[in-house]
């Protein structure tokens, strides 16, 4: 019994010296020391042992046990150990390894001149409203005295969203002057940036979806001058001081008179060149007074109020103000592009 013993004693304590887990740990903790363990057996033989023997053999066994279980501990203590320095090594976080660089975008051009047009109009008493997209037509055209046979109302300019003709992306920003009126009420005034569509093919400067920004003021006494004074103004501050502006007759429906305005060429000062097409002039908007028809057709007595209206495109204005060249950059997204402002 005493070679069986010690024969155990070797074994185990060579096995839990290699183990390189936990779990094996416990394994051999089982095959030893468990209830069915190698020593347990040992120790079932004692009762066949002299008197003598027994009290001696009792004290080996348990010297046995107390070695293995001591050998348990500290190998268990050495696996522990290793283990947190295997994560250790895992998670080490390298201080000098370079960072990665967070690229920050900033605002489209597009953005920055609109930013820079809603400022001048704010500082002017305007509101800024916002308006849907997809437009009733009542709103995009009957409203606005066009009525149905109007040729703007044709299929081939527009994008109709019913068989019926009811529903549409709207073709300009002006349903906003009824919404805003509807609304508002008067005295108002406003302006409404945003997104219009129509069947146009890309080129340098055309898209089928473009920008444009809405204006309208309606109050007791409001006349053409009132009109002029305040686009001279707001184009002087967008184009520079020395801007000279021309206001030709022009036809909209929902305006009379109407007119669209240009500036001096920049470029060449009005001699012609290829920026102003040879024109020397560029178109920058349309307006007009608000034609008593629509008034009326908010509830507004024309007879008491009167206002002007006007549509900048936004595009265009960005286009000058940047002197960008072609339309397509503006929509492209060209990083290339966009970082150069
Ligand atoms: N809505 C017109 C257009 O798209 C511009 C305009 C707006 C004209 C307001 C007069 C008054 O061409």
């Amino acid at each position: 019994m005493k070679e069986q013993l010690e024969a155990i004693r070797k074994s185990a304590l060579d096995a839990i010296g290699a183990t390189g887990a936990s779990a094996e740990l416990e394994a051999l903790r089982v095959k030893y020391l468990g209830k069915k363990g190698e020593l347990t057996a040992v120790l079932k033989q004692m009762g066949s042992l002299s008197a003598e023997l027994r009290p001696v053999m009792g004290q080996m066994a348990n010297d046995v046990r107390a070695s293995l279980e001591k050998a348990i501990e500290t190998q268990s203590a050495v696996l522990a150990e290793k283990a947190m320095e295997a994560r250790l090594a895992l998670e080490t976080v390298d201080v000098t390894i370079p960072g990665k660089t967070v690229e920050v975008g900033h605002k489209h051009p597009m953005y920055t001149a609109l930013d820079e047009f809603n400022e001048i109009f704010i500082n002017m008493g305007f509101e800024i409203m916002d308006g849907p997209e997809v437009e009733q037509a009542d709103y995009n055209f009957t409203k606005l005295n066009t009525p149905d046979d109007h040729p703007a109302r044709e299929w081939s300019d527009t994008f109709y969203l019913d068989e019926e003709s009811r529903t549409l992306l709207r073709t300009q920003t002006s349903p906003m002057q009824i919404r805003a009126m509807e609304t508002h009420g008067v005295p108002i005034r406003m302006i409404s940036p945003g997104r219009v569509y129509r069947k146009d093919e890309v080129d340098a400067t055309h898209s089928p979806m473009f920008h444009q920004i809405e204006g309208l003021v309606v109050d007791k006494g409001i006349t053409m001058a009132d009109l002029k004074g305040t686009l001279n103004a707001v184009i002087r501050e967008i184009y520079g001081s020395g801007t000279k502006t021309r206001f030709r007759p022009h036809h909209f429906p929902f305006t009379e008179p109407s007119c669209e305005v240009d500036i001096q060429c920049h470029k060449c000062g009005g001699q012609g060149c290829p920026t102003c097409k040879g024109e020397g002039w560029i178109e920058v908007l349309g307006a007009g007074m608000v034609h008593p028809k629509v008034l009326r057709n908010c509830g507004i007595d024309p007879d008491e109020y009167s206002g002007f209206a006007f549509g900048f495109g936004l595009e265009r204005m960005a286009m000058g103000r940047f002197k960008i060249s072609d339309l397509r950059l503006i929509f492209e997204n060209d990083v290339r592009f966009l970082e150069q402002f």
